[in-house]
């Protein structure tokens, strides 16, 4: 807890080499129910990287009983020889290199906070990224200290048959009183962020994979017995990815075993210890019967990005935690990459783009906003956002376009080779780029450090025969960021003539090019016969927000002709944005825009055969929350009416068109192949359409309740079973109450499907439904230390149903508020992410605005440090 004082600040501008090195770390643990006890005998000698020779030793360390300290064979004394300074142990006048023996007692049965070592469903396993492994033992807690790790677990052995830690196993055995220890040997030298440790009865399913030198690995997959039948699924994702780390990267897996365990309770998605990743449940458990295909496209890319950090993070680690993206951002673009290879890449691509122009762009544009490497922090833990993450990967994306396929491989082979086994910086990365493709990118390295979303505004003419683009950049200021300077924007752009053919640009006939644009105002000429429709920033080429004034015949033109993905898409949105914009500010009724957007769904629609995945994403209509971010102020109501009533306007205009899609892709039984997935995909978008005209009495309900009802008696899936609650439920459709109550009765003992049902509720657009998650937090299965449901219920209600959580009495905000307040004494991670459900507070029109802001100024004295960061940025931008 704060006490009203600050949080401490660090900053990148300070760091300093570590003054002591830990060149190897001995782990006893010994877990008994109440009293579990750690001992840590670690190898220590002065850096030599230190000119300073500090002489102190200062060792990180968070809810810990101190019992003893013994340094070169030697128990000191606290007070004259050591003392804790906070959480903190301090040892003066400590030798060049010498032996530390410390002994704790910690309460993993107590630890709700999911940080360090702690209990979940009967197991105990650890967290330790970023600061966790401080609440295990005293330690250099900091990614640049690599330690080669030995660990020994004791435990009951009838209820933990299971011993798991890093690396390799060396030695097991019996002990008295029906206990029993294992031992571990990871040979890889490593931070302790990537130490982990399980015990546990748990089922396990077992395979071989064979790198491509010719050494077996041994993969385990562990999971409660009842979860045996959901594992293969992650197994075949986590193969596929050893391959295709092999063959697109050339790295090759280095230990004897690879596993992964599942557990309940989980803040993040998945954590890449060092050969022993452990999943939150919903990331790596999957089953037709109880999966969505969405949930089974997230365990592909999850068990990818984990497994890949073991090159991309774990050989070759972060210096400090102001390079988190050297790994994540890097991480994801190398995950998205695995998937676009695994199903359609120009799908994969949109989806991506998607998420990141309606997720991170609102991040990069709030109070929240940040440098992909920041230069400062409270907590850590608060700095895993969409900037590091997505913004991360689309600056590894650009720099992989800039070299070309051939030398980014190149490039990525040398940062491997000359990095392996240290901790460094993203310049380090940025210089391997340099030093193989000859590219100046000190420009481009501003992508890192300033904080916001391009704008990039686009004007034309078309004098003499050329076709003259005038590309104007702006970055909005940010919080600490006033000014900003101009980046190195890759802009790849096609021109299509009249009939949405692409023009040759130079005189090898070639469509497309890539203009690199470095200062604020820039003007290319291209000679062609005609004024062309531009196809700019083809592929999403860089993360900007791009200004161009379309007109509607020039995005019909994109939308039936550009061969690139993401323009089509694009354009597809910008028609819908228009429409709702029309809507929102313009007084004009969403039947108004129907026979304008008729034409060109109906082309769509006659296309979908081509890619029905595709086709569903071209056919869905942006979000309530991106159409409100384009309006200032924001009224969630009336945006929430605008969606809500062109969706149902357009339902009822095309509701034969609809009905064609929703029968014909109909399936009789279930595949799990993408081609599946994708019409499964479509006919939902078509159900959705036909259920929000029902739902407003626009079209007779009857015959889709029949249909919807029919599904739900015999579903194929868990993707139709939900499709069609979710279909009833949200539009209030008859009987969608006992759809409720069946579905909840038959999977009541699913947490995962349970997590669905819930969020299912808390998503009912609507006012009343406030009450409604008043009441499910009262459910007897709602839990609150569990992270899963507290998402499924309050981050999906806060985050994705603004109709409800910005409901005029503010009962919304008040829910979240108290919600905040009770999650802050359990999870402080999992209450300061959540508290990011605010942060549109300053877009609010003011009635709002006062009601949220009163509601989060409530929290602030007594919130933890996590929580305090997130508050205080949002209240006082
Ligand atoms: N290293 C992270 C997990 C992590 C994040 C641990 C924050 C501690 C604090 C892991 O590699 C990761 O990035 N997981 C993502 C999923 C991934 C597919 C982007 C997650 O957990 O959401
Ligand atoms: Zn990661």
């Amino acid at each position: 807890m704060r006490d009203g004082q600050p949080n401490p600040v660090t900053r990148l501008a300070d760091y300093q080499p570590p003054a002591f090195l830990v060149p190897d770390t001995r782990l006893d643990v010994d877990l008994r129910d109440g009293e579990t006890r750690v001992t840590a005998h670690l190898k220590l000698e002065r850096n030599p990287a230190r000119a300073d020779r500090p002489d102190e030793l200062v060792l990180d360390g968070d809810h810990l009983d101190l019992r003893s300290v013994v340094l070169d064979g030697r128990e000191l004394a606290p007070g004259d020889d050591y003392r804790l300074d906070g959480p903190r142990l301090i040892i003066p006048g400590v030798p060049e290199a010498f032996s530390l023996t410390t002994e704790v007692r910690i309460e993993p049965e107590k630890n709700t906070a999911l940080e360090g070592l702690y209990r979940s469903n009967g197991m105990y396993c650890t967290q330790c990224e970023a600061e966790g492994f401080r609440r295990i033992t005293f330690f250099p807690d900091r990614p640049d200290v690599l330690s080669r790790f030995t660990t020994t677990i004791h435990a009951d052995k009838g209820a933990y048959p299971l011993l798991l830690s890093n690396g390799n196993p060396v030695d097991a055995g019996d002990e008295a009183d029906g206990r029993h220890f294992a031992t571990w040997e990871d040979p890889f030298p490593k931070p302790c962020y990537l130490f982990a440790l399980v015990a546990g009865d748990l089922a396990c399913l077992a395979d071989t994979f064979t790198t491509a030198s010719g050494r077996d690995v041994a993969l385990r997959l562990y999971a409660e017995h009842r979860d045996l039948d959901k594992l293969d699924h992650a197994m075949d994702s986590l193969k596929r990815s050893m391959a295709w780390d092999e063959k697109v990267f050339g790295r090759e897996y280095d230990l004897d075993i690879f596993q992964i365990v599942a557990v309940s309770h989980f803040n993040m998605g998945a954590m890449e210890n060092k050969g022993l990743n452990i999943f939150n449940t919903s990331c790596v458990l999957a089953h037709p019967a109880t999966t969505t295909d969405a949930g089974f496209e997230r365990v592909e890319s999850v068990v990818a990005h984990e497994y890949f950090h073991n090159w991309s993070g774990n050989r070759v680690t972060c210096r400090d935690w102001f390079q988190l993206s050297l790994k994540e951002g890097f991480t994801v673009f190398r995950d998205q990459e695995f998937s676009s290879d695994m199903n359609s890449r120009a799908v994969v691509r949109v989806e991506n783009v998607d998420f990141l122009v309606n997720h991170q762009f609102p991040e990069d544009q709030g109070p929240m906003a940040h440098p992909v490497r920041p230069a400062e922090y409270q907590k850590i833990d608060n700095f895993y956002t969409l900037t590091v993450y997505e913004k991360g990967a689309e600056i590894v994306r650009m720099q992989s376009q800039l070299l070309g396929a051939e030398d980014f491989r190149r490039a990525t082979d040398l940062y491997f080779e000359r990095f392996d086994g240290q901790a460094v910086t993203c310049d380090d990365f940025v210089a391997c780029m340099e030093q193989v493709s000859g590219l100046d990118l000190a420009q481009f390295k501003r992508w890192y450090a300033q904080a916001g979303t391009p704008v990039l505004t686009v004007e034309d003419e078309y004098v003499d025969g050329e076709y003259r683009l005038t590309f104007e950049q702006h970055t909005p200021p940010t919080p600490g960021q006033p000014d900003k300077a101009p980046l190195m924007v890759p802009v790849k752009l096609a021109l299509l003539d009249g009939e949405g053919r692409a023009l040759p640009l130079d005189d090898q006939g070639r469509t497309e090019t890539v203009v690199i644009l470095r200062e604020a105002r820039e003007t290319r000429a291209f000679p062609v016969p005609a004024r062309p429709t531009p196809s700019l920033l083809r592929g999403f080429s860089a993360p900007v927000s791009l200004r161009y004034d379309f007109d509607e015949r020039q995005l019909n033109t994109l939308l039936a002709h550009d061969s690139d993905g993401f323009c089509r898409w694009d354009a597809a949105q910008r028609l819908y944005f228009a429409a709702l914009a029309r809507v929102v500010d313009g007084g004009e009724t969403p039947a108004d825009q129907v026979a304008r957007l008729t034409p060109v769904i109906e082309q769509v629609i006659a296309r979908a055969d081509e890619d029905p995945a595709q086709a569903a994403l071209l056919l869905t209509l942006p979000t309530e929350n991106a159409v409100g971010d384009r309006h200032t102020p924001l009224h969630p109501q009336r945006v929430h009416a605008a969606v809500s009533g062109l969706r149902a306007a357009l339902g009822e205009a095309l509701a034969d068109a609809w009905w064609r899609l929703a029968e014909g892709l109909r399936e009789s039984d279930y595949q799990g192949d993408g081609a599946a997935m994708g019409r499964r995909r479509l006919r939902q978008v078509a159900l959705g359409y036909l259920a929000a005209a029902a739902g407003a009495g626009q079209v007779d309900p009857e015959p889709l309740v029949a249909h919807l009802s029919a599904t739900l008696a015999a579903p194929t899936c868990m993707t139709e079973e939900l499709g069609a609650l979710r279909a009833l439920v949200h539009n209030r459709l008859p009987g969608h109450d006992a759809a409720l109550k069946a579905f909840g009765e038959r999977w009541k003992d699913e947490p995962l499907v349970m997590d669905q049902w819930f969020g299912v509720q808390a998503t009912v657009p609507g006012a009343d439904t406030v009450d409604r998650a008043e009441a499910l937090l009262a459910h007897p299965a709602f839990e609150w230390t569990l992270p899963n449901r507290v998402r499924a219920v309050i981050a999906t209600l806060v985050n994705a149903n603004p109709s409800a959580f910005h409901a005029p009495d503010g009962s919304g905000y008040r829910l979240f508020a108290r919600a905040l307040k009770k999650l802050d004494g359990i999870n402080p991670q999992i209450a300061a992410r959540l508290a990011n459900g605010g942060a549109r507070l300053k877009r609010l029109e003011p009635g709002l605005a006062q009601q949220l802001g009163d509601a989060l100024r409530d929290l602030r004295p007594g919130a933890s440090a996590n929580l305090a960061e997130v508050l205080d940025r949002i209240l006082d931008a």
